[in-house]
């Protein structure tokens, strides 16, 4: 088999996702909406095969889970209760030369001594900013090629001009401790905070005609009185989209306990949209602002999260690599102490090897009982479980009412489509119809995920094929298994079409069909061919389908 080479995979990937429909740039004929993505017919089958597979191991395989669907704008005291109106926001800095925007907490750090080379795209952008920064900053920084040298760390808070190699800076300014991550700029704007949730209004409510009356009668303000006083116009209407799905469960931990009679520990699973308003959108759809996700909030018994929290590490850990080709690129990474948020007391992440690296594809947290706690102080309600059976800890007497800890495997819906369609690229060299060497690309899905099951190919349009094919197909139908009819173009351009598609199985229908009642059925990844009976195919593939 062919090596993927890991730069070129990702355009790979890209390029097929849209050709064959997995995935489209968001309005595209518009010239495409920044980090929003649509997901095609293939793409739509797949994404749901992932949430199906997860609602399946989650939620239908377990006594101890059970789901709900929550709304997407929530009270915006949820959000005030849980933190995200007073944390969920970045420190942003723009590079004042190149413009680049970007988080100062994520930022490349330079240590005092070292240099400060700003390394530019080409020669003329060099020499653009080479005028740029003289014209700001009044120091002329040495060119090479793209790369502008002359500035150097001094201090924590201090930074250098030194020409022509010298020791002595002639011109100092002050150092923020990082610089921008594209160009390596020092020279920055000031911090802002930025709120990552999507704010709108709900109501019938005019909030431009107040906002334009406020001003016009309170003209001798200042801006930041008249912006304060704007906030709090907007805020009377205001409603955020969730940036996670988690905050429902938590809402609705005791109208789920009681109505379904749950005794902790057991859990809450949820699947759906999330938006964040995310600062860097990168890497197709690994990072983008509207993305769905599949999580589980676990209740249990103070003292017993550690042993939850592996529990679940590794039956999420399971779940990924059993649907993957290839588990060696799954791995977990425990969170130091200073990157936990600021809810939990340990966190996993799963993370996969992607074409630039490791990185997350879904947390696995310890949340204590952070949430409950606050949605209780918040609302007023009782969120906490009486457990008959246990000694109250504190007292020691019969029955213990306390606020359970919680488990949260939080994973991401598009991101985990991302993951399968990387590990599912394979290019093999194969003979074609001359006998020649060419490339296949075949997409190895597993049979669960594909979202195409079978591929219902007549050989030729004529001698009675299609209608035994179509027949065929729609036996599929009433079985549930999304087959497809496909009699456009040779045999061998179909094969390579379902391939691509990742379809597991394709059935030909061929002139022995006619006389012997038989049909070939083909192995999308051995490439071989069975001949099997016509009226035994539906149980063949289900069967496959169900041992895969
Ligand atoms: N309730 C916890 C929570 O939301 P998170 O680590 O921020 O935790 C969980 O998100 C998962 O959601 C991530 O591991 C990732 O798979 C996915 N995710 C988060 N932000 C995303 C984004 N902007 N685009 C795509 N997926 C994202």
């Amino acid at each position: 088999m062919a090596e993927n080479n890991s730069s070129s995979l990702m355009e790979k990937v890209i390029s097929l996702s849209k050709q064959r429909g997995f995935v489209f740039q968001s309005s595209e004929i518009y010239g495409g909406l920044k980090s929003a993505y649509d997901y095609g017919p293939l793409g739509v089958e797949l994404k749901r095969n992932i949430m199906n597979e997860w609602w399946r191991s989650m939620v239908h395989e377990r006594e101890d889970v059970i789901g709900i669907d929550a709304s997407i704008i929530m009270h915006t005291k949820v959000w005030h209760a849980s933190g995200h109106l007073a944390g969920f926001s970045d420190p942003l800095v723009d590079c004042l030369i190149s413009k680049e925007r970007f988080r100062a907490d994520k930022a490349p750090r330079p240590q005092p001594k070292d240099e400060l080379p700003i390394e530019c795209a080409d020669k003329g952008q060099a020499k653009t900013y080479v005028e740029a920064i003289q014209k700001r900053f009044n120091i002329e920084l040495k060119r090479n090629g793209k790369t502008l040298y002359g500035m150097k760390v001094i201090d924590e808070n201090t930074m250098g001009f030194f020409p022509d190699d010298g020791d002595k800076p002639t011109e100092t300014f002050p150092y923020r401790g990082y610089v921008s991550p594209t160009f390596g700029s020092p020279f920055l704007s000031d911090e802002r905070q930025f709120n990552l949730m999507f704010r709108s209004q709900i109501g019938p409510i005019d909030v431009l005609g107040d906002i334009t009356s406020y001003v016009e009668k309170n003209k001798d303000l200042d801006g930041k009185e008249l912006r304060t006083g704007i906030e709090e116009i907007v805020k009377k209407s205001a409603v955020y989209l969730r940036p996670e799905t988690a905050q429902a469960m938590f809402v609705q931990f005791l109208n789920c306990q009681q109505s379904m009679s749950m005794k902790v520990p057991f859990g809450i699973a949820q699947m759906g949209k999330s938006f964040r308003n995310e600062v860097t959108v990168e890497h197709f759809i690994f990072r983008s602002c509207e993305f769905e996700q599949m999580e589980m909030e676990f209740f249990v018994e103070p003292g017993t999260q550690k042993e939850w929290l592996d529990y679940w590490r590794d039956r999420r850990m399971e779940w990924w690599q059993k649907l993957a080709n290839d588990p060696s690129k799954f791995r977990y990474r425990a969170h130091e102490k200073d990157e936990l948020a600021h809810y939990a007391d340990a966190c996993y992440d799963i993370e996969y090897e992607y074409p630039w690296g490791f990185d997350e594809l879904e947390g696995v947290a310890s949340r204590t009982d952070y949430d409950l706690k606050k949605h209780a102080e918040h609302s007023g309600a009782k969120l906490s479980y009486f457990d008959q059976q246990k000694q109250d800890p504190e007292t020691g007497k019969n029955g213990w009412r306390y606020t359970p800890y919680v488990i949260e495997p939080a994973a991401g819906v598009t991101r985990g489509l991302l993951v399968y369609l990387l590990d599912a690229y394979h290019e093999e060299t194969v003979p074609n119809a001359d006998g020649e060497d060419s490339t296949r690309v075949v997409m190895k899905l597993h049979p669960r995920l594909a979202p195409i099951k079978v591929a219902v190919l007549p050989l030729v349009k004529k001698e009675g094929l299609p209608e035994i094919a179509r027949e065929m197909v729609s036996g599929f139908f009433k079985a549930g298994i999304n087959a497809r009819y496909d009699e456009q173009h040779s045999i061998g351009k179909r094969y390579r079409r379902h391939d691509e598609a990742g379809t597991p199985y394709c059935i030909t229908i061929d002139g022995q069909t006619t006389e012997d009642g038989t049909v070939t059925i083909r192995d999308r990844d051995t490439m071989e061919q069975e001949r099997i009976s016509k009226d035994e195919a539906l149980q063949v593939v289900q069967k496959r389908l169900i041992e895969s």
